[in-house]
């Protein structure tokens, strides 16, 4: 055994630097280096040959057809003719919204992180999923490995979770449960189980003998990570990954787990609010722009078919300050209240806040309606909101956002059943957005009955519904007509 380097390396980005310094080197970050031994890269990358010859593919599948022999190499044309992938098998999860997030299912050699703050639900999606994925494929063998919980307490849950998402009994005799933290063992055990999906929760409670630093430290995390990378690839087995976020935001430890994986899911929810989203950040096999959306119930994670009527209130009468956005979250539309409040500011410099649409766009879009529709808001505080936690990111919210703005501050309610899609020049100008036809098809499905539109959008879009009579089309050209359509 080479004796090991002791040095430094980065809690941010994962720097190694044989001397301590204040600030790292690679990320400018202060005082994020620690103390860590490391071994030297032939010894580490060794041990990980090792794990790909012990774990070889065909060993591990139980369907004889799938089973081909592992090569180091393989040329990308053969006599000048590309030869085809393999098409590519996914499992459902038996939870249609994962399946979504993951890009239809799960791929069975795949490397997923999933991340979220402590106690928003990511154990208890994962436990829904082995459910999920057992009652599926009866023949799918499941081991779940808990650094977190005892095997009693993991039962426990597991057990309410089955009896509430089926409704009948079911036989989960492909679960099997794992209380240990070291992760040679959990390989030993995944050697004698055989199992086509590996959940480890979390990544920051495993430790590999390889590396001598606590567990949940930079070294730890990333030779955890990259051993397990190791047996996802040579076995074909679907290993999923738990990470706590810190309060910043990122995964604790190295950004290096996040490169390493094929898929980084977020898991979130608003404070207080039993709705959940599963958010894609990075998909090797799908598109990053998918929402999943759960409700947090007594009985475990409820999937929300219709996420729409999450974000849209059941108001009778219509009230001034709020409109109607059409954004899409991946490949589905969604509807989604916007509010706008406007009131006289008592400061010098009054405020503007805003919730779930960056605060620069709101500035802006303030400043556009005081330019080109002579609305005061310079000595008034604004502030916005977007209902249901949102987060909106996209130029085709504008027009409702400026709507919400300007009705407020015009203290003229907006009619029941409108819907604003368009993106706002600074000049004044409305301009057409990607993707029209599927927002009027969902704002048709939800029953909204006029749509304001750019004046641009091409005709095709919209005139079969128009015609129909399913929708009422609105079209306006600059920001100003606003207040000549309502
Ligand atoms: P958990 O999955 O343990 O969170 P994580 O693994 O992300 O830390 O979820 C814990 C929270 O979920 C806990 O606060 C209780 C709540 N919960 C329910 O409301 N209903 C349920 O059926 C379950 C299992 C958990
Ligand atoms: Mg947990």
């Amino acid at each position: 055994m080479a004796k090991p380097k002791t040095g430094y390396s980065c809690k941010n980005c994962g720097h190694f630097s044989s001397k301590w310094l204040g600030r790292c080197p690679a990320c400018e970050e202060w005082n994020s280096l620690h103390e860590e031994i490391q071994y030297s890269e032939s010894e580490s990358s060794s041990s990980i040959v090792n794990i790909r010859e012990e774990f070889r593919r065909e060993e591990f599948r139980t369907d004889s057809d799938n089973a081909s022999k592992r090569e180091d190499w393989v040329p990308l044309h053969v006599d000048g003719e590309a030869i085809a992938p393999k098409p590519m098998a996914r499992l459902s999860t038996g939870i249609s919204e994962l399946d979504r997030v993951l890009g239809g299912g799960l791929v069975p050699d795949s490397f997923t992180l999933l991340g979220g703050d402590p106690g928003i639900g990511k154990s208890t999606l994962l436990l829904q999923m082995a459910i999920g994925v057992c009652q599926k494929n009866p023949e799918i063998k499941v081991l779940y490995a808990s650094g977190e919980e005892s095997v009693d307490q993991i039962r426990g849950r597991s057990n309410r979770l089955v009896m509430t998402q089926s409704g009948k009994r079911s036989n989960l005799e492909g679960i099997f449960l794992s209380a240990e933290t070291q992760l040679e063992r959990v390989f030993g055990t995944v050697k004698e189980i055989k199992p086509q999906i590996l959940v480890v929760d979390s990544l920051q409670t495993f430790s590999t003998g390889f590396v001598q630093s606590a567990p949940g430290s930079v070294g730890q995390v990333r030779e955890v990570a990259a051993r397990l990378m190791a047996l996802a690839k040579s076995a074909g087995i679907a290993v999923w990954l738990v990470g706590h976020v810190t309060k910043e935001g990122s995964i604790a430890g190295p950004k290096t787990v996040e490169h390493m994986v094929d898929t980084v899911l977020y898991f979130e929810g608003e404070g207080g609010q039993s709705y959940r989203l599963l958010r894609t950040v990075k998909n090797r096999f799908g598109s990053t722009r998918e929402l999943g959306v759960f409700e947090m119930e007594g009985e475990g994670l409820r999937e929300v078919t219709n996420p729409s009527s999450l974000f849209l209130s059941e108001r009778k009468e219509a009230v001034s300050g709020t409109a109607i956005a059409a954004p899409m979250e991946g490949s589905r539309p969604l509807l989604v209240e916007v509010q706008a409040l406007v009131t006289p500011s008592g400061l010098a410099m009054p405020r503007r806040t805003s919730v779930g649409l960056d605060g620069t766009r709101v500035s802006l879009l303030a400043a556009i309606l005081e330019k080109h529709m002579k609305l005061t808001l310079a000595a008034q505080d604004l502030f916005f909101n977007v209902s249901g936690g949102l987060k909106l990111s996209e130029p085709a919210c504008d027009l409702a956002a400026a709507a919400a703005i300007w009705s407020s501050a015009k203290e003229r309610a907006l009619p029941l059943g409108w819907v604003f899609i368009g993106e706002l020049g600074l000049t004044g100008e409305v301009r057409a957005v990607s993707q029209t036809e599927m927002r009027l098809l969902e704002a048709r499905r939800l029953g909204f009955g006029t749509v304001v539109l750019p004046a641009t959008t091409p005709k095709v879009i919209y005139e079969k519904l128009a015609a129909n009579a399913e929708l009422k089309v609105v079209l306006i050209a600059r920001v100003q007509e606003l207040s000549s359509i309502l």
